[in-house]
């Protein structure tokens, strides 16, 4: 079924130059981008991003790393848009990603690790809801 998903392009692919390889990626697939803006996140915008991990250790560098610079948030629409990101994208770690996927290519750490994608319907809707109003998304 055609989906939406949520992409952040994160800092660290930002301050590489790697925008337009990212989206690129994505184009091919099939994925449209039909919302897209660039922000610089400050600590409770990053952090109310990132509210499900707020126990885990690495909460704290997460939105360090997140508002060290200005990030790519992007809606895709596209036939199983979530699984298709996710596997354009690799695992979390880059160390595990496979050959050829964004995280294998432009990321070095778990932490730098270049694009955020959600993982489930349900939080494709929050996370699109987070960053976008209805009136910024364009149907193509
Ligand atoms: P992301 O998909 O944006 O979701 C949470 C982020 O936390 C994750 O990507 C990683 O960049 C970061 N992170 C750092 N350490 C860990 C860890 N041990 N497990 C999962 N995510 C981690």
């Amino acid at each position: 079924a055609t989906q939406r998903t949520l992409s952040i392009i994160k800092p660290d692919a930002v301050a590489k130059n790697a925008i337009g390889e990212i989206i690129s990626r994505f184009e091919k697939a099939g994925l449209k981008v039909v919302a897209a803006k660039m922000l610089k996140l400050d600590d409770d915008k990053a952090g109310g991003f990132y509210a499900e991990h707020k126990e885990r250790p690495f909460f704290k560098d997460l939105v360090g790393f997140m508002t060290s610079g200005p990030v790519v948030v992007q809606v895709l629409e596209g036939e199983d848009a979530i699984a298709k990101n996710r596997d354009l994208m690799g695992a979390t770690n880059p160390k595990e990603a496979a050959p050829g996927t964004i995280r294998a290519d432009f990321a070095e750490t778990i932490d730098a690790n270049a694009v955020h994608g959600s993982d489930s319907p349900e939080s494709a809707e929050r996370e699109i809801a987070y960053f976008f109003q209805d009136s910024e998304i364009c149907p193509r």
